[in-house]
């Protein structure tokens, strides 16, 4: 089988599409041939091996899986022993920590969700990862009937279910995103978008039941001071420096929400075999689409995450072997 792989930590240039052995299934886990897999920030973060602090998973040196990507949906064609009641034919989708930019996976199949025959692949690929920490981060926002909520970030991968949950939920959405990609979040549901480059939203008069950020970017000080008293803000952001990443937003937040109002919640998402099914029947019923901006050949994909490391996606993007 071929697959996108790299023996180095560094840029897209290090990837390549290669010829390796078709991996087989241990107890527990079965074969999936992949149909499409979803690119996510996470990717980037292991690609490049920053920030650096995660090298401690990822492997110190070089990578400690050389296969990149996620979050895939395939159909299984072999089962391992003690396997539950997957069999060979069933369409399935989920996440792994690294190792599904390939022509087959094997993976874990408690982790796995059964794709319902109304959401496509390529759908269904875009769901572990990005639609999960959207619908554990409305979850923590306590996104509900009439509630007001800020998402600072709403154009991406994470920020474009998390508009559409949010929504689902009942609550007012206002989105944090670039002018270019405004019309795509007041399409999936914001009653009112604002252009970070143009308006600090901080420094506004509005006040929000709760603020999910996925950008970063604002001191906690300035995002406490948009919430209601009894709001909350979740941070759900990756971004941060070269070494420590997200590190120290997480510590202050630790370090902070035990003694203020409104209160302050970090969100380290889980991958949920039950999270994905629920994302998978919305999606199913209508009620959330993937905004897919496009999907790509599998083996371009160092040609497409070069262009990510320039820029950010309309949604999600999603590669097909
Ligand atoms: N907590 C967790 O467990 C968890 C899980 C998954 C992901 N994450 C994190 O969540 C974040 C979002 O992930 P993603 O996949 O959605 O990334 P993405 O697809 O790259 O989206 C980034 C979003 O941030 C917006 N943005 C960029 N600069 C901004 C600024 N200065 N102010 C406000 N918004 C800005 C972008 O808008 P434009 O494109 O319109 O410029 C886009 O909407 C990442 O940091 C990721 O690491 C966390």
């Amino acid at each position: 089988m071929r697959a996108i792989t790299y023996q180095e930590y560094g840029t897209a240039d290090v990837l390549s599409w290669t010829e390796l052995d078709r991996p087989e299934p241990r107890a527990g886990e079965v074969l999936v041939r992949v149909h499409a897999a979803s690119i996510n920030q996470a990717d980037l973060f292991t690609l490049h091996g920053v920030p650096r602090v995660a090298r401690l998973a990822f492997g110190l040196r070089r990578p400690r899986s050389t296969v990149l990507g996620r979050a895939f949906a395939g159909t299984v064609t072999a089962v391992g022993e003690r396997v539950g009641d997957l069999r060979a034919g069933d369409d399935v989708f989920g996440e792994l920590a690294a190792g599904c930019f390939a022509e087959y996976v094997a993976a874990p199949a408690a982790g796995l969700a059964r794709k319902p025959g109304a959401v496509t692949f390529e759908q269904a690929a875009t769901l572990p990862v990005a639609a999960t920490t959207a619908l554990q981060a409305v979850r923590l926002a306590g996104a509900g009937p009439g509630r007001t909520l800020l998402v600072n970030g709403a154009s991406g991968g994470v920020g474009t279910f998390t508009v559409q949950l949010a929504r689902v939920l009942g609550a007012r959405v206002t989105g944090v995103c670039s002018a270019r990609n405004a019309d795509l979040v007041r399409s999936i549901g914001a009653e009112r978008v604002v252009d970070y480059a143009r308006e600090d939203v901080t420094r506004g008069p509005d006040r929000f039941d709760a603020v999910i950020d996925l950008a970063g970017g604002h001191p906690l000080s300035a995002m406490r001071r948009i919430l209601t008293p009894e709001g909350v803000y979740v941070a759900s952001t990756g971004n941060g420096g070269p070494v420590l990443g997200p590190m120290p937003r997480v510590l202050a937040v630790l370090a902070t929400a035990p003694f203020v109002r409104p209160r302050l919640r970090n969100l380290v998402a889980k991958a949920s075999a039950a999270d994905l099914a629920e994302v998978a029947e919305l999606v199913a019923r209508g009620a959330v689409t993937p905004a897919i901006e496009a999907t790509h050949p599998l083996s371009t994909a160092a040609d497409v995450i070069r262009r990510l490391e320039q820029d950010h996606a309309r949604g999600k993007i999603v590669l097909s072997p």
